[in-house]
C-alpha cells in the first residue's frame, strides 16, 4: 500500500493547499508501513526555511481567565468510564501499544520547527487567542482515538501547548468515545493544554443532515469565537479541523506549514479510503478542481467506476498529484483542513448549508471572505 501525498493549494480565494494521506476509519490500522519518508519529491517545493515566526502580541493584563468549561450535558456510562483510562494513556503516550493503530513515521526533519513559537509566556496563555485551534466533531470512534487524538496531542506538544487549544464536540456515542474524551480532561490540564469538550444531541442522521453537521462544526468553533482575547489580530489563528480519520503528526504539521508557506487561506488533505485494492479518494462531494469538476468522473447513476481515474480532465492537477506536489483546488475539505480563523472571528462566515458553486471563483482580493465554507465533509 503506497502512501500518497497530495497537496492542493489556492492562494487567492479560499481553499486549499495541502497534504496527505489520511485513511478513513475502517482502514486505520495496518501492520504495513505505508509511508513515504519524504513528503515532497521536488526540491522546488521543499524549501522549509521559512523565517516567519510570529510572535505573540502583548498580553492583556487585566483580562479575566477563561471560565472553566465544565458544564457538560451528560455524565457517561460507568462501565465505559472504567475502560477510558487505558485509552487516555494510549492517547497521551505515542509509544503505547495497547491498541492497534496506524504506524506513523518518526518525525525527522526540521521542516516544521518554525511553526513553534517558544516565546509565549505560559502565564498569559489563556488570555491570548491561541495560534492553533484544533476542532473536531466526533461520533462513535473509540478505537480510532489512540491514533487520531494521539497525533493531535503530539502536534500540540510540538507546537507548544501554550499556543494551542483543542475543542471537541462529541455526539451520540455508545462505544466509549464520550467517556474517553471526557476522561482526557485531567491529562490535558496536567499538560497545560486548553481543552474544550462538550457533547451534543444533534443527530445528523435525522432530518437535514447538512444543517446538523454545520451546527456541530459551529459548536466546535464556538470557544474560539468566545475567547476573551478580542484584540489580537484575527489573522494569527489557524483552525485545524479534523474528521474521524487516522493521521499522523506530520500530516497535521504539513497542513499548517503549507497554509503558511503558500499564504493560503485554506489547505486540505486528501482523504483516502479503499473501495477496491487501490486507495480511493473519498471526499468527492465537496472537492472540486480549479476547472470546477469533481476529482473523478461520477456519472448520473452515481457509480464510482472511474474513481481510480482521478483528475481525468485536469492535467495540471493530475500531474502535480501524481508527483506528490500540492495543487490548487476550487473547494475541498476532506479528512483534515487548516484554515484562517479570520472570517469566523470577524463574523463573516459560519458553517451552513450551501452549494459549492455559490462561492464565486477567483475573487481577487486576498481571501474571498464572503464565501460560505461548506459544513459538509464526511464526518461520522
Ligand atoms: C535551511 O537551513 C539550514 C540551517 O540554517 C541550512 O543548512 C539549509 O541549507 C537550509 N535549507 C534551505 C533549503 O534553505
Ligand atoms: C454543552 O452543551 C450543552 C447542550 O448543548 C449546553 O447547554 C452547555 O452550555 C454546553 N456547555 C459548554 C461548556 O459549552
Ligand atoms: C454502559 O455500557 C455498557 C458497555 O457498552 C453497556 O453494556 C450498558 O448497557 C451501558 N449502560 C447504560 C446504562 O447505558
Ligand atoms: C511571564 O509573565 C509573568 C507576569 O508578567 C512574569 O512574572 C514572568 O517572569 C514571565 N515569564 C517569562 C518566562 O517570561
Amino acid at each position: 500500500m503506497q502512501r500518497k501525498l497530495t497537496v492542493l493549494w489556492k492562494t487567492v480565494a479560499i481553499f486549499l493547499v495541502a497534504s496527505s494521506l489520511l485513511f478513513s476509519f475502517s482502514w486505520y490500522y495496518t501492520n504495513a508501513k505505508p509511508f513515504i519518508s519524504k513528503w515532497f519529491y521536488s526540491s522546488g517545493w521543499n524549501s522549509v526555511n521559512e523565517t516567519v515566526t510570529e510572535t505573540v502580541t502583548t498580553p492583556l493584563e487585566d483580562a479575566p481567565p477563561s471560565p472553566p468549561s465544565n458544564s457538560i450535558s451528560k455524565n457517561g456510562n460507568a462501565t465505559l468510564l472504567e475502560m477510558a483510562p487505558s485509552y487516555v494513556k494510549a492517547i497521551m503516550t505515542p509509544e503505547d501499544t495497547s491498541f492497534p493503530r496506524l504506524a506513523c513515521p518518526a518525525p525527522t526533519s526540521d521542516r516544521y520547527l518554525y511553526l513553534k513559537t517558544s516565546s509565549t509566556n505560559m502565564t498569559h496563555g489563556s488570555t491570548i487567542r491561541p495560534k492553533y485551534f484544533f476542532a473536531l466533531d466526533l461520533h462513535q470512534c473509540a478505537s480510532l482515538l489512540p491514533r487520531l487524538m494521539g497525533s493531535i496531542i503530539e502536534s500540540i506538544r510540538f507546537l507548544g501547548p501554550q499556543n494551542c487549544a483543542l475543542s471537541i464536540i462529541e455526539g451520540r456515542s455508545t462505544d466509549g468515545t464520550f467517556e474517553i474524551l471526557f476522561s482526557l480532561r485531567e491529562e490535558m490540564e496536567r499538560n497545560g493544554i486548553k481543552y474544550y469538550f462538550n457533547s451534543s444531541d444533534i443527530n445528523p442522521t435525522v432530518g437535514d443532515r447538512i444543517k446538523a453537521l454545520a451546527e456541530l462544526r459551529n459548536q466546535a468553533l464556538q470557544p474560539l469565537l468566545d475567547h476573551v482575547d478580542k484584540t489580537s489580530p484575527t489573522t494569527t489563528t489557524t483552525v485545524v479541523f479534523i474528521n474521524d480519520v487516522a493521521l499522523c503528526m506530520e500530516d497535521i504539521l504539513e497542513l499548517v506549514h503549507q497554509r503558511k508557506y503558500r499564504n493560503a487561506d485554506m489547505t486540505c488533505a486528501m482523504d483516502w479510503t479503499y473501495v477496491g485494492p487501490d486507495p480511493t479518494f473519498y471526499d468527492v462531494w465537496i472537492a472540486r478542481g480549479m476547472n470546477g469538476d469533481t476529482f473523478f468522473s461520477i456519472p448520473e447513476d452515481g457509480n464510482w467506476n472511474s474513481a481510480w481515474n482521478i483528475f481525468w480532465n485536469n492535467p495540471s492537477a493530475h500531474e502535480r498529484q501524481r508527483t506528490g506536489k500540492p495543487f490548487q483546488a476550487f473547494s475541498c475539505w476532506n479528512g483534515a483542513t487548516a484554515f484562517t480563523a479570520e472570517p469566523f472571528l470577524e463574523s463573516k462566515i459560519r458553517f451552513r448549508t450551501s452549494y459549492e458553486h455559490e462561492c464565486p471563483q477567483g475573487e481577487p482580493k486576498p481571501g474571498a471572505r464572503s464565501c460560505g465554507i461548506l459544513g459538509t465533509a464526511k464526518s461520522q
